[in-house]
């Protein structure tokens, strides 16, 4: 409920602010992009820090207070652990930068099934063999919370290893600072990783989750390639797989490896939902543009029945306040307007919007 209101408020004020919005910009409060979950504070951020990583005997500020920290309690360095690395490619559903990402399926003896994910984000593919060239870091954990349960968790960590509170999300703000929108901790991840409940309220848990891999959206440069990656990638659908996901998540990694024992050494990027047959263009942009937040929020976008239902709606989130795709780098691929970025042909917008010209002209 929490989470509708502060997205309907976001849109109510977007329109108050004078009606027409630019896609790419960067708005006044409330910022439309990214907030569609809401927005923390760094209060927030401060608080859900001391519930997921509370204060121990020595250690004030928790036991992950460092990115080597984070590491260390993760099993990291733990020679009975594989850390599997996939590096080298950059997401362009979501954010932009370029990926390293390392994950830890912990088998020490009372950590067992926990499951840990860093991340980092870097603005060159040259950088992402040199983890000291990150712009952010960004971690997520699979682990016991305050009440004895798993939960998912949340970390920012600065480069030089200090962790914070917040952190951007598009490529553009880091040369631009004009546009570096920085988003607390824990709403910051939850436009894409869905959540948006009170951690307070909920021992540290906001409903927010793992996200699968998915290669329809990784573009690659000159240092490695798909089918390089495609055996890591396999592990760390797995990974996401023992974090409890919801059923669009387990659906998705399903359809892509063949089956629910994941058949498949690679991925069938051809896969699609067989009540999609009918509009394969569309379920392409749903794929490259939507997916990656709707599998965790209002998933049922992923569902071709939904758009017929709803084309109202759709017109509104898409054409009228540009909100849709909800992240920068996104939105301006969506409306092919990012000089960073090839063209689509035809635009995904258009694709769009002669489907639901169809549906209900
Ligand atoms: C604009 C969307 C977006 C935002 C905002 C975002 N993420 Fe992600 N994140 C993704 C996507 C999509 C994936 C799936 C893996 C991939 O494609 O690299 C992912 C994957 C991850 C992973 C690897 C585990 C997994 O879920 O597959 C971690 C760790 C992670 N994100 C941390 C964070 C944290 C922490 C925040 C907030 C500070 C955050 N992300 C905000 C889109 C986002
Ligand atoms: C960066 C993440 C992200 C991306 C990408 C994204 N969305 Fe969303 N979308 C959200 C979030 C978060 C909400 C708000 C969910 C809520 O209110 O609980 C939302 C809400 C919506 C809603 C309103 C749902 C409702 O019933 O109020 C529609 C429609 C929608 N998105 C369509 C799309 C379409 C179509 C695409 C792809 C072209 C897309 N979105 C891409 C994050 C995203």
């Amino acid at each position: 409920m929490k989470t509708k209101f502060n997205f309907k408020a976001a849109l109510i004020s977007v329109a108050l602010l004078g009606g027409s919005i630019t896609s790419g910009a960067v708005y006044s409060s409330p910022f439309p992009l990214l907030k569609a979950n809401g927005v923390s504070t760094a209060q927030d951020a401060t608080d859900y820090y001391r519930t997921i990583d509370p204060p121990v005997a020595g250690h004030p500020n928790g036991l992950r207070y460092t990115q080597a920290e984070w590491r260390e309690v993760n099993g990291f360095n733990d020679p009975a652990n594989e850390i599997v690395v996939v590096g080298g490619h950059k997401n362009v559903s979501d954010l932009g930068f370029w990926r390293r990402i390392e994950m830890v399926i912990d088998k020490r003896w009372g950590k067992r099934r926990n499951v840990a994910f860093t991340t980092y984000n870097f603005e060159f593919e040259s950088d992402t063999t040199d983890v000291k060239k990150a712009k952010s870091i960004v971690n997520m954990e699979y682990s016991p919370g305050p009440n004895g349960d798993r939960i998912t968790k949340f970390y920012i960590y600065n480069p030089d290893g200090t962790r914070k509170a917040d952190t951007f999300f598009d490529p553009d703000g880091i040369n631009d600072l004009t546009k570096q929108d920085n988003l607390n901790l824990p709403n910051g991840c939850a436009a894409c990783h869905g959540g948006g409940e009170d951690f307070r309220a909920h021992s540290g848990k906001t409903d927010g989750g793992f996200l699968a891999f998915d290669f329809n959206v990784f573009e690659y440069g000159t240092l490695t390639s798909r089918a390089a990656n495609e055996p890591n990638v396999k592990k760390l659908n797995q990974g996401v797989l023992m974090t409890d996901p919801p059923s669009a998540v387990k659906n998705l990694i399903y359809g892509l490896y063949g089956g629910k024992s994941l058949p498949l050494a690679t991925q069938n990027s051809d896969y699609m939902p067989s009540d999609w047959a009918t509009e394969p263009a569309l379920w392409k942009v749903v794929v490259t543009d939507c997916l990656g937040c709707h599998t965790l929020s209002e998933s049922s976008v992923l569902n071709l029945n939904y758009w017929k239902l709803h084309v109202g709606s759709l017109r509104e989130q898409l054409f009228e306040y540009r909100l849709m795709p909800n992240s920068p780098y996104a939105n301006r691929r969506f409306w092919n307007m990012d000089p960073n970025q090839p063209p689509t042909t035809p635009a995904h917008s258009d694709t769009v919007r002669d489907a639901l010209k169809r549906f209900r002209p």
